[in-house]
């Protein structure tokens, strides 16, 4: 029987993605799409597309009538909403980050507001099934990743597992402009992005930072060899400096990561720490010796391409760079979220994505 399923927020830019992948998918059948500003509409008058499904206010949608719902809101909007439908019994993936983060205390820091469902974030397991595919498959409630996090967090994970990662992680980041969503700004308008590349919350200061801290921090906890130095970014022994560039193509993202690698550990040793990490992961490309990830590895398709080049000698040792590829709407958002779905109901987890 099909997995019957329902989208909130299907008038943004992942909502659609979402809606586009799942109509092809052969185990799904999409039930129903809501809108805030487009009630009574249908989906092919918000979007050029053949696609005439109607389009229902958030307060209308029958929750009960699907086996899991996926709510595309922005983060805030989607506390009471994922709340409503898991009183419901109803299995959600929930690609805001309003469940993202475990600690309600590092969510206020973050986001500036309290969290209205602290209750909630003890079940929310964190959507990334690279890492966490055995408890997705029986999740009530899964946080799908933000977008730069997971290029950054698949990229450096086998170091933070074989306990390489420390001091200073600069990530260089860029990202396509419907990572900022289709609602319009300033920023994002076409001539303030074309032809242009622009930093924006440098330092110490982008939300997604959070995220990248709490998921390599627990490979580096897990191993028992955490630093007890703290100070922001600092509990686990490293710390990210993130630079974040708005990028004037359409979709993906490309994090350049630099690490200085401990003493002893060479590009094979590396090499073979991603190799084996990734043995068997159906969307984690590693490109061989020489490569780099570009955009063009990535977008359009659900895969994150990692290409890893070592410098010797700089500042006395080995720095790793690593370069880390996604379409921020498939990747990064809904494809994920579909390969989420497919591990809580037992499906091929390629199913519909490949
Ligand atoms: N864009 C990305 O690359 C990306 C990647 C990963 C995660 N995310 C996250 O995914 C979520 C959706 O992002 P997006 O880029 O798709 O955003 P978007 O394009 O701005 O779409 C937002 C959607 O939410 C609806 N909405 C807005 N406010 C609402 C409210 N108060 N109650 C109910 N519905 C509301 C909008 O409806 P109307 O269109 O009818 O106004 C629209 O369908 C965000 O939390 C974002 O941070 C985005």
């Amino acid at each position: 029987m099909a997995v019957r399923v329902g989208i909130m927020g299907a008038t943004g830019y992942t909502g659609f993605e979402l809606y586009k992948l799942l109509r092809k998918h052969p185990a799904v059948q999409v039930v129903w799409l809501t809108t805030e500003s487009y009630g009574g509409q249908r989906l092919s008058d918000v979007f050029p597309c053949p696609w005439d499904e109607p389009l229902i206010a958030l307060a209308d949608a029958a929750v009960d009538a699907v086996d899991v719902v996926f709510l595309c809101l922005p983060h805030g909007a989607s506390m009471d909403a994922v709340a409503a439908v898991r009183r419901a019994g109803v299995r959600a993936v929930d690609l805001s980050a309003d469940f993202r983060l475990h600690d309600p205390a590092v969510y206020q820091r973050w986001y500036g507001a309290a969290h209205k469902q602290p209750a909630l974030l003890a079940e929310a397991v964190y959507g990334l099934p690279e890492l966490h595919r055995a408890e997705i498959a029986g999740a009530g409630l899964v946080a799908n990743p933000g977008c730069y996090p997971t290029s950054v967090i698949l990229g450096l994970w086998p170091l933070a597992e074989a306990g390489w990662l420390r001091g200073a992680v600069i990530v260089d980041s860029k990202s396509g402009v419907s990572g900022a969503g289709r609602k319009p700004k300033l920023s994002t308008s076409f001539v303030e992005a074309n032809e242009n590349l622009s930093p924006y919350s440098i330092g110490y200061s982008h939300r997604h930072i959070a995220e990248m801290e709490q998921e390599l921090g627990q490979a580096v906890e897990r191993r028992g060899d955490a630093a007890q130095s703290g100070g922001p970014g600092q509990a686990a022994g490293f710390s990210i400096v993130f630079s974040p560039h708005l990028l004037p193509v359409s979709r993906g993202i490309l994090s350049t990561i630099y690490v200085a690698l401990p003493p002893g550990v060479d590009e094979a040793a590396v090499r073979a720490a991603y190799v084996r990490r990734y043995a068997g992961e159906p969307f984690v490309h590693l490109l061989p010796a020489g490569q780099v990830a570009t955009l063009q590895h990535a977008v359009g398709s659900n895969r994150c391409a990692v290409g890893l080049t070592v410098v010797d000698g700089v500042a006395g040792g080995a720095t790793l760079i690593v370069t880390s590829a996604i379409d921020n709407l498939i990747k990064g958002a809904s494809g994920q979220a579909v390969q989420n779905m497919n591990v809580m109901f037992g499906l091929a987890e390629t199913m519909g994505l490949e």
